[in-house]
């Protein structure tokens, strides 16, 4: 069974300004698909927050996949992928980039989702945009996928068997 941390990055959410709604789903969704839920948590868009979070989650939790929501728009304060690059130490880019393409057939403003994905240590770590539908839809269509790369990562499997 994999081990998932969830990160909501809101200033509004941290102060109790806004009830998130996106983690609870990530949480509902990778339930459902067996995977357990390590640690969830609410923190301001801050790069040490974020950074120390990510760091926590994988080094110290060391669960085998970060979720992040939120601080992947336009907004000054939005920094989440800047602060999973900073911790990462491989990319995996297409993740990433496999939501941006998908989500596009769903809405054009999906190419304003800055999200980054890559891999700390044993850690995968993937940003996902900040409404509950956008992270549904992402996590919809590239669970599975993700589940394959996990397995890879951890060497439950080595390889690729085709698909
Ligand atoms: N992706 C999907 N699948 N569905 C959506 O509705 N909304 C987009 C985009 N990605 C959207 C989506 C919008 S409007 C923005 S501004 C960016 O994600 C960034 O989202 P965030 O600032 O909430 O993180």
């Amino acid at each position: 069974m994999f081990k998932v941390g969830i990160i909501t990055s809101s200033d509004k959410g941290f102060k109790g300004e806004r009830e998130d709604l996106s983690g609870p789903i990530i949480a509902e969704l990778v339930e459902a698909k067996g995977y357990k839920i390590i640690r969830q948590t609410i923190v301001p868009d801050v790069m040490e927050d974020l950074t120390g979070e990510m760091i926590y989650m994988a080094d110290e939790l060391k669960v085998d996949l970060i979720l992040t929501t939120g601080g992947t728009g336009f907004n000054k304060r939005d920094i989440t992928p800047e602060a999973t690059l900073s911790v990462c130490d491989r990319v995996a880019n297409g993740i990433a980039e496999a939501i941006r393409y998908h989500s596009l057939s769903i809405t054009p403003r999906a190419m304003l989702s800055r999200a980054v994905s890559g891999i700390r240590g044993n850690t995968l770590i993937i940003n996902l945009p900040g409404s509950p539908k956008a992270v549904k839809e992402a996590l919809d269509y590239a669970l599975d996928s993700i589940y394959h790369g996990l397995e890879i990562l951890t060497d439950r499997v080595s390889d690729c068997a085709g698909k």
